[in-house]
């Protein structure tokens, strides 16, 4: 049996980024191939089934009007325990995408390599940053005509403000990508196009001192290429330095092809060493570090609804310390109760297995009998801590909501309220009003119709929604320091507040921001609203 350090050791967890269709399905799944989660024969069918239990689960969870869920994959490799979590893109956007980042240690940003960085992309790398998680960034699509390798790296630098270091070397693209350079082994691994749903095929090692077999291989004309771009690189890119890749500031960088399965267990091996086990989570008394506490988790996220006959609720929690048993009694902090976590489990796609037993890093869903805010901690019933809250994340689109029937007040504020308390979505109001002018804002448009959806179905409560053309939020960071009502900001601004009571800014353009910043001296705005 192995010792609880050691199991929280072997984890890794991390979450995937990117824009969608630059392929995070497609790695995620040769990830799973190498983890002997998906088997061989049955793969070819495996990634058509596996995408149709995903988008199966989401489809009903949007006939039921309830959040599409980040799905979360457990699997084994080479000894590590692996935990991926999936942040949704497309329509299914939403405060949840941002928030499955509050409980990874790291992230793989998936670039297309003919497109470039695009704009999920870049939403969700801001998070990463705020969090000084180490991003691993791999190049896909090298098997499609990409864009020059040196005009990728300088976009992830310029765009997103992180140094890149390449660990390994495109040559060619498209019809004529011949495979990578090893720029630590100094060798040439060259490209084999691996039948699809199999391993990583049986591709040639060629060190570059073998001049004439690499010529064989990638022809004149691309060694010659290879060479001078291999001089050009090992003056002119960051050195690698793990210690900086850990505190996010520089992003170690991989090429290769997820469809074709070329580059992905080179990938998988090196970030599997690069990146960290289980890291220390901050609360209120100090870092609590994974290995030296009991069981501590707090909650990401809160699934409402699953079944609406009970009114059930899943809240997804992260462990940061310790070993998870089923049976063992931790303490609420935020509720101030003991209690035992219902029916743990471990929720993959539509899948479900209750768990007896889980070690930091990994993620579990409880049922939830309404007791749970996101941010909360549970621990062991000895222990007096709380862990740092989870931001609130800008929304960008807002309307205003009209209730259609005002007898039905009091169910309308419940309603609203217990939905955004879940942070689906969330509420501001305007100085002087009450709680009939009510703002919505989400950060996926989808969200709309899921309060709406909500509130008839449960709540009994029709609403109408109003769109309103602003686009940006900041709260105001020094909000003791400024006086709100000598704010002078642009004639599009608004001044609103959050259900705290702290008071935001909203505007129709990143134009007025700057305005606003340059009249009023001092004034400090921020994107993250504190949980
Ligand atoms: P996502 O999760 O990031 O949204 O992307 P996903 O993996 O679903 O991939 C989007 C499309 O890009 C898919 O094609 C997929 O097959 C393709 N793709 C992924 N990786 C590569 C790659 O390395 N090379 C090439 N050439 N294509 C790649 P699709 O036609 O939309 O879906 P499907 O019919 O293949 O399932």
């Amino acid at each position: 049996m192995s010792s609880i350090a050691e199991e929280i050791k072997r984890r890794r967890t991390f979450a995937i980024i990117s824009h969608p269709d630059a392929g995070k399905t497609t790695l995620t799944e040769k990830f799973l191939l190498y983890g002997g989660a998906i088997n061989l024969a049955g793969s070819v069918k495996g990634k058509a089934t596996a995408r149709h239990a995903v988008s199966d689960w989401m489809e009903i969870e949007k006939e039921r009007g309830i959040s599409v869920t980040s799905s979360v994959l457990q699997f084994e490799y080479d000894g590590y325990c692996i935990n991926i979590l999936d942040t949704p893109g497309h329509q299914d956007f939403s405060e949840d995408t941002y928030r499955t980042l509050m409980a990874a240690d790291s992230a793989v940003m998936v670039i297309d390599a003919s497109k470039g960085v695009e704009a999920q992309t870049r939403k969700l790398f801001k998070v990463c940053v705020m969090r000084k998680i180490p991003i691993f960034t791999f190049i896909n699509k090298m098997d499609r005509d990409a864009n020059d390798t040196f005009d990728l790296l300088d976009e992830i630098e310029k765009e997103l403000g992180i140094a890149t270091c390449p660990v390994n070397w495109p040559i060619g693209s498209g019809k004529s990508f011949k495979g990578v350079y090893d720029r630590e082994k100094k060798k040439v691994i060259t490209y084999s196009d691996t039948e699809k749903g199999t391993k990583e095929g049986a591709s040639t090692e060629i060190s570059l001192e073998e001049e004439d077999t690499l010529k064989d291989f990638i022809g004149e004309e691309l060694k010659d290429k290879l060479f001078d771009e291999i001089e050009l690189l090992d003056g002119a890119s960051a050195e690698f330095d793990l210690e900086e890749v850990r505190k996010g500031n520089l992003t170690p960088v991989f090429f290769g092809s997820a469809l074709t399965n070329f580059g992905v267990e080179i990938f998988l091996q090196h970030f599997l060493q690069m990146t960290t086990t289980p890291l220390p989570r901050k609360a209120d008394v100090g870092l609590i570090d994974p290995l030296e506490h009991d069981f501590s988790a707090f909650v990401f996220k809160i699934q409402a609804n699953m079944n609406k006959a009970h009114r059930d609720r899943i809240a997804f929690m992260r462990i940061c310390s310790g070993k998870f048993e089923a049976s063992m009694e931790v303490k609420h902090v935020q509720g101030k109760k003991v209690m035992r976590l219902s029916q743990p489990q471990q929720i993959m796609a539509s899948d479900r297995k209750i768990l007896d037993e889980a070690y930091a890093g990994d993620i579990i869903g409880v049922f939830d009998p309404g007791i749970f805010s996101i941010g909360d901690t549970i621990c062991m019933p000895k222990e007096q801590f709380a862990y740092e809250g989870i931001p609130t994340f800008a929304p960008e689109h807002f309307a205003r909501v009209r209730q259609m029937d005002t007898m039905k007040r009091k169910q309308f504020v419940k309603g609203i309220t217990q939905i955004a308390q879940e942070g689906a979505i969330q509420i501001f109001q305007e100085f002087n009003t009450g709680m009939e002018e009510i703002i919505v804002g989400v950060v996926g448009v989808l969200q709309f119709d899921v309060l709406k959806y909500r509130l008839e179905n449960e709540y009994n409560v029709e609403i109408r929604l109003e769109p309103l053309p602003y686009e940006h939020i900041r709260w105001i960071e020094n909000k003791d320091e400024i006086d709100l009502a000598k704010l002078s900001g642009t004639s599009d601004m608004k001044k609103v507040k959050d259900m705290k009571g702290n008071p935001l800014l909203l505007f129709i353009n990143s134009w007025s921001i700057g305005m606003t910043l340059d009249r009023n001296k001092g004034l400090v705005l921020t994107e993250f609203g504190r949980g």
